[in-house]
């Protein structure tokens, strides 16, 4: 090989970086450290009119006591119900009309037209399970898996429904809506609720 073809640069070799960027990235990080322009990062007032977004409350308050208010007074379900027994579902089509009492339930949750497929026949302050065992009346979730068994699995695991607080437990309590603080029992469709207004500019006051 001649000398000239050595001499020659190979194509693929980077340039030779200039000597002097060194001490002018030097002096700029300084700047930045110092911070020689003087400018404050002013944190964004919070807009406000996003508050009510950022709730953590439920769509609905589940009642966890098996008792009714009715006309100012609390009573107990079996203050009424240990009176008399209730009568076994007859018609498995059809629901049964209450005129009674709790006229006010409007049992809408599709093929699911009983009252006793929940609440217990001889105990009304709890539910029953498939084999006719109470259900406790604040664990309720437990009678929804009896139906809904992958939803239940899923709302185990936090895939469905909500949690707050953390999601690693070692660090601090965490906390599971129950399938009650979202869906009506008797009514369980989830109403629709408005959407939060789009975002604003965190700057801007309008
Ligand atoms: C003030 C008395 C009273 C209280 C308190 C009361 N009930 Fe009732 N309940 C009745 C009467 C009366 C009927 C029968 C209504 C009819 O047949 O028109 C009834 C019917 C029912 C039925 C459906 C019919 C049946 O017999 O299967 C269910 C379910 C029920 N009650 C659940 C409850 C639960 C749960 C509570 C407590 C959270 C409760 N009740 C509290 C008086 C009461
Ligand atoms: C899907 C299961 C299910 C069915 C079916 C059902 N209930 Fe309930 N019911 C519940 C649960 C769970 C609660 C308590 C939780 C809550 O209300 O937050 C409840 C609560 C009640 C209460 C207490 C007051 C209230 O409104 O919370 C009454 C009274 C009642 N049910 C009566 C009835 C009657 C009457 C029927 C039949 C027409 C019926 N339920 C059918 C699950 C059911
Ligand atoms: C005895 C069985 C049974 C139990 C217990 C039961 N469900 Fe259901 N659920 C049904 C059936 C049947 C349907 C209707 C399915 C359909 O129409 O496709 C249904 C439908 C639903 C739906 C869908 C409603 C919709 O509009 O799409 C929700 C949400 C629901 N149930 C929640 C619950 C909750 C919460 C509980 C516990 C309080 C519960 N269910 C307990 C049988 C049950
Ligand atoms: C934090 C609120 C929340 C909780 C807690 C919650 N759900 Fe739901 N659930 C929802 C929403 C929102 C939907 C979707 C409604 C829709 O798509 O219209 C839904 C849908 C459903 C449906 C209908 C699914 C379908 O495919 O149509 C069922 C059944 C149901 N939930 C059961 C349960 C059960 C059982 C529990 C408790 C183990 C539970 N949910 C807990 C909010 C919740």
């Amino acid at each position: 090989m001649s000398d000239a073809a050595k001499s020659q640069k190979d194509p693929g070799e980077p340039a030779p970086v200039p000597i002097w960027i060194i001490p002018v990235f030097l002096a700029l990080a300084i700047c930045f450290v110092m911070n020689l322009w003087g400018h404050v990062e002013e944190a964004p007032e919070p807009v406000t009119r996003a508050q009510p977004y950022l709730t953590t409350d439920s769509v609905r308050q589940p009642s966890l006591k098996p008792e009714v208010t009715i006309d100012s007074f609390t009573h107990k379900c079996n203050s009424c119900h240990q009176h008399f027994e209730s009568p076994e579902p007859t018609r498995l089509d059809r629901q049964r009309e209450l005129i009674a009492e709790h006229a006010e339930i409007k049992l809408q949750h599709g093929n699911n037209k009983h009252c006793q497929n929940c609440h217990h026949p001889k105990d009304r302050e709890s539910f029953v399970d498939h084999v006719g065992q109470a259900i406790p009346y604040n664990k309720s979730e437990q009678l929804c898996g009896k139906c809904h068994g992958p939803k239940y699995r899923d709302w185990k695991l936090g895939l469905h429904g909500r949690r707050n607080g953390y999601w690693d437990e070692s660090r601090g309590p965490s906390k599971r809506l129950t399938c009650v603080a979202c869906h009506d029992p008797h009514w369980p469709t989830f109403k629709p609720i408005a959407p939060a207004p789009g975002p604003a500019h965190p700057f801007s006051n309008h």
